[in-house]
């Protein structure tokens, strides 16, 4: 693993995986909106940025030419399908061979042994109705984006995150297979590890054509998050 694009490099996870990528010493390309490039002054000419917008196919293709690896932070703004638009343009144009890493929410299901709390289905069908009435975000784009990406053949990996804070890093998030592991008790988690997790992800052949719903190892005894050896 030597290139890595990171397409919505300049939000907060964005650059937390750059900083995680470039910590490895791989060549980091982001692409980010034009006005957000000052975001990431920072960091110099320590990545190759390009500008446009995130969900463009011909944007995305320029962007994930001959890189090993891209990590894709899907977001649903909108409603004209950015998230879907962004998942396709990626499985299109990646180069072939190359690991594919997406973020996405808990409310992504991969399958019926994804299981969901009443609490926590009320909240979502709130924030749906919320987000869909504001005209901000589509989750229902979300969800096609992740089922575009779970029946691809390419070598994905979806990971999906509940409640994220700031903070300082609690170490290796734990991951289950399926939302709804009593394993997966809070739903917190340092947007820090979950840069570390997808950024993990590209170089784990273990997390290909898999959906890791994952939370922060907080200050839970460590024997008690084993992660399972398989799903
Ligand atoms: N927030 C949560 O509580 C939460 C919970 C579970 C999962 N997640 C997942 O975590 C990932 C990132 O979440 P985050 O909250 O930490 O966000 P973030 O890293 O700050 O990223 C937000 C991304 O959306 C872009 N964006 C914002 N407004 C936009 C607009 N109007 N049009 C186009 N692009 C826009 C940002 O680009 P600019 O820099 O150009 O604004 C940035 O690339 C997502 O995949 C999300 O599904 C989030």
């Amino acid at each position: 693993m030597k290139r890595i694009c990171i397409i919505g490099i300049s939000g907060k996870l964005g650059v937390f995986m750059a900083q995680h990528c470039l910590a490895k010493g791989y060549d980091v390309t982001g692409l980010c909106r034009p006005q957000s490039a000052s975001k990431l002054s920072t960091f110099g000419d320590s990545i190759r940025l390009v500008t446009g917008d995130t969900s463009d196919p011909a944007t995305i293709a320029r962007a994930v030419h001959r890189c090993d690896g891209v990590l894709t932070v899907l977001v649903p703004w909108g409603t004209d399908g950015m998230a879907t638009r962004t998942a396709r343009a990626v499985l299109d144009h990646a180069d072939p061979g190359a690991r594919l890493v997406f973020s996405m929410g808990w409310h992504a299901a991969r399958d019926a042994r994804d299981h969901y709390a009443l609490p926590d289905r009320i909240r979502t069908g709130l924030m749906v109705l919320a987000s869909r009435l504001a005209g901000m975000a589509d989750i229902a784009d979300h969800r096609r984006a992740a089922a575009l990406v779970y029946a691809s053949e390419r070598d994905w990996t979806v990971v999906r995150a509940a409640d994220l804070e700031d903070g300082e890093s609690e170490g290796p998030p734990v991951w289950s297979p399926h939302v709804g592991d009593p394993r997966l008790k809070s739903k917190r988690l340092r947007r820090t590890d979950f840069a570390m997790f997808m950024v993990g992800a590209l170089t784990d052949p273990s997390l290909v054509h898999q959906a890791p719903a994952i939370v922060g190892r907080g200050r839970a005894p460590v024997a008690e998050h084993a992660e399972p050896a398989s799903a």
